[in-house]
């Protein structure tokens, strides 16, 4: 009951942290145009080198963190059947891109090898993730939807937890960005998942138990 009234402001939250953190990412369109709005030296670097792929990435997985939060609110999903399928095809074609476009970065990452180790993971882990939960609506599994597409969105808000552990990072020490995210690439989304896992855990016990059939 009382996580039922919790939920809403905490959802509520996550939309307005993830719309933040989403539109922040546009000032990466001035790159198409070789305008640098507030772009980390390092991350410069990368464009330049592997700019279709990290441009992919950079461009098209905003919109994954940006639709995300709406799906989860069940009354709009109750009231809006087609609205949530329709963004949820949206979300899902932007996941697997994203993902791609991400996986392709990696190996180019600011960070060094161990970074693009943790995002390559990551990356397979989020396209995985989310056909998987895909298939299961699709196939009409829907609690098995719900859980996938929890994981799913536990790792798309890794871009937002990336960037609050940020003042962390500088207050510990760190020189900028690319120097502590060789802990970011795991530390941004590994948290979230486990988090997942024991809402999801929790709530599994809590719910009363299916009378016997037989
Ligand atoms: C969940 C799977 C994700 C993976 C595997 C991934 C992977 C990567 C990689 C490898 C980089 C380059 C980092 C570096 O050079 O240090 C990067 C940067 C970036 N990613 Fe992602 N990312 C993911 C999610 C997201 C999401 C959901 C967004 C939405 C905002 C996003 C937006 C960006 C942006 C804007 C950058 C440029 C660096 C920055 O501003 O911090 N990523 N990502």
């Amino acid at each position: 009951m009382v996580g039922k009234y919790l939920a809403r402001p905490g959802l509520a939250i996550m939309a307005l942290l993830a719309a933040g953190v989403a539109l922040y990412s546009l000032r990466y369109y001035g790159a198409l145009t070789d305008r640098w709005l507030d772009v980390d030296p390092k991350i410069h670097a990368v464009i330049t080198q592997v700019p279709v792929r990290a441009l992919t990435h950079m461009l098209i997985a905003p919109v994954a963190l940006l639709l995300g939060p709406f799906q989860f609110f069940s009354r709009l999903r109750a009231k809006y059947p087609k609205v949530h399928r329709g963004s949820g095809r949206v979300y899902v074609a932007a996941c697997v891109i994203a993902g791609i476009g991400g996986l392709a970065t990696a190996p180019s990452a600011s960070g060094g090898p161990v970074a693009g180790l943790g995002f390559g993971i990551l990356a397979v882990l989020w396209v995985a993730t989310t056909l998987g939960a895909w298939r299961a609506a699709v196939q009409r599994q829907f609690a098995l939807h719900r859980l996938l597409m929890r994981f799913s969105y536990a790792m798309t808000f890794g871009a937002v937890t990336l960037r609050l552990q940020i003042p962390i990072g500088l207050a510990l020490g760190f020189s900028d960005y690319s120097a502590m995210s060789v802990w970011l690439a795991y530390t941004s989304w590994v948290p979230n998942v486990i988090i997942v896992a024991l809402y999801s855990v929790t709530e599994a016990l809590r719910r009363p138990l299916a009378p016997a059939t037989v």
